[in-house]
């Protein structure tokens, strides 16, 4: 594998896994402020993440690259009112959305198509993962001031279960 594809998937590892701490402290803050379903829904997030971080893992393991754990940076995000949170998550996807542009991108110039195939669940995910938060943005802005309307929100955000990633690899 291209030196500078497999370091950027070997930090991704650790990008993923910053996620979902990130997502488990908004978690914690939702909790905090007794909205449960506003926290089920981050700690089913940050499950996801942590799955993203396992399939990367998976992959390089897959194609004996070796792994390199680094140390996990703190959640540096202070959140004030319940909108903060949801405004955060956004902003970080699409951080993560520009991430793993950059290794599709990297995997493409040196006409590895087996990790550009791979990057492809991920660029979908991305997709969805911005959708959702986008969508949250709304819901909140629009219903969020109503306590009565919060509460529904809630109880909706609440429903989430966790599903394994669609993606498997062998
Ligand atoms: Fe693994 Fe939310 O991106």
């Amino acid at each position: 594998m291209d030196k500078k594809v497999y370091e950027l998937l070997n930090d991704q590892i650790n990008k993923e896994l910053y996620s979902a701490y990130l997502y488990l402290d908004m978690a914690n803050f939702y909790s905090a402020k007794g909205l449960d379903g506003f926290s089920n829904w981050y700690e089913i997030q940050a499950k996801e993440e942590q799955d993203h971080a396992l399939l990367i893992y998976q992959y390089l393991h897959n194609n004996d690259q070796p792994v390199v754990l680094e140390a996990i940076a703190k959640p540096d995000k202070t959140f004030e009112t319940l909108l903060d949170p949801l405004n955060a998550a956004y902003e970080h996807e699409q951080y993560v959305t520009s991430l793993i542009n950059n290794i599709y991108a990297a995997a493409q110039k040196v006409n590895d198509y087996r990790t550009v195939q791979f990057l492809d669940w991920f660029v979908k995910e991305q997709g969805e993962e911005e959708k959702n938060s986008s969508d949250l943005i709304t819901k909140m802005e629009l219903f969020g001031d109503d306590a009565r309307s919060l509460y529904m929100l809630n109880s909706e955000l609440g429903a989430r279960v966790y599903s394994a990633p669609s993606l498997v690899l062998d």
